[in-house]
């Protein structure tokens, strides 16, 4: 059987996991939570890069994964390039904002962008923003940082989770010219998938909300030699997790049974980082 360690700050790369456990199976998945050092959003650089490979050292170590899959936007950005410079021999999936998908799915040419401040400021969604732009440059982009959502989510929230979405939104909507409103939000944080419903009923049902798991299932599936299937959520037995986390273990225990109850929790214990 195949394993693969997925990798979050928190709770967030669940949306992740989930994805991928739909699309994959007969796969062990063992799940990180840097949750002591969360949110890596409003971490600096240094921080996001040397916490991001203290775990996938950890997880290397201790699990040897067919796949690590970075299942954080602000991890990918600030630390991927080092993860795959000082693991040259693990194979690793990261997580970007879905730009391009959005770009070509909106009809009024103006995509919104949700996700955290460190996102956001890093060099590589720079990158891609140019590189999206430069295929689709009609399309306008206005992104929109979301500070203490993650942290909201984190701590499942609710009141707090619905007023900052509405708040991001509004803030979003606003930026929408009138004869060009935004149609299309791509969620750039693997938290945000968990606000869905507060999301939808801030934007209304006319905007279109992408989440870029299930393409994260296909491009890990095709680094483990297969594709990845249709969702297999009612035919697959029950897929089985070992959980980890270096803050509260049984707050992540807890998330799991909120966001991804058909999970089987097989162990979850502390990531003990020096
Ligand atoms: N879930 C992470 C992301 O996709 C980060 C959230 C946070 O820790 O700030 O960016």
């Amino acid at each position: 059987m195949k394993t693969i360690a997925v990798f979050d700050s928190g709770v967030g790369g669940l949306s992740v996991l989930r994805a991928l456990y739909r699309h994959i199976p007969e796969v062990h998945w063992i799940y990180a939570a840097d949750s002591a050092f969360a949110p890596y959003g409003e971490r600096t650089e240094s921080e996001v890069r040397a916490r991001s490979l203290q775990v996938a050292q950890w997880l290397q170590r201790q699990h040897e994964p067919d796949v690590l899959v970075v299942a954080c936007n602000t991890a990918t950005a600030w630390a991927i390039d080092s993860l795959r410079e000082k693991l040259p021999v693990l194979p690793i999936v990261g997580v970007e904002p879905a730009l391009k998908p959005a770009a070509l799915l909106s009809r009024t040419a103006h995509v919104g962008v949700l996700a955290t401040s460190g996102t956001l400021s890093s060099p590589r969604f720079a990158g891609l923003l140019g590189t999206v732009q430069a295929q689709a440059a009609a399309v306008r982009f206005s992104c929109q940082p979301c500070p203490g959502l993650a942290d909201a989510i984190e701590r499942a929230h609710d009141s707090a989770i619905r007023d900052l979405c509405n708040t991001y939104a509004q803030a979003l909507l606003a930026r929408g010219i009138a004869e060009r409103p935004l149609d299309t939000v791509v969620l750039g944080c693997t938290h945000y998938p968990f606000a869905m419903r507060h999301w939808q009923e801030a934007f209304g049902p006319h905007v279109a909300i992408l989440d870029n798991a299930p393409a994260i299932a296909r491009r890990t599936a095709d680094l483990l030699g297969g594709v990845a299937l249709p969702d297999q959520t009612d035919t697959l037995n029950a897929p089985e997790a070992s959980l980890y986390a270096s803050g509260d273990v049984p707050m992540l225990r807890q998330a799991c049974n909120r966001w991804v109850p058909d999970l089987n929790v097989r162990s979850a214990s502390r990531l003990n980082l020096p």
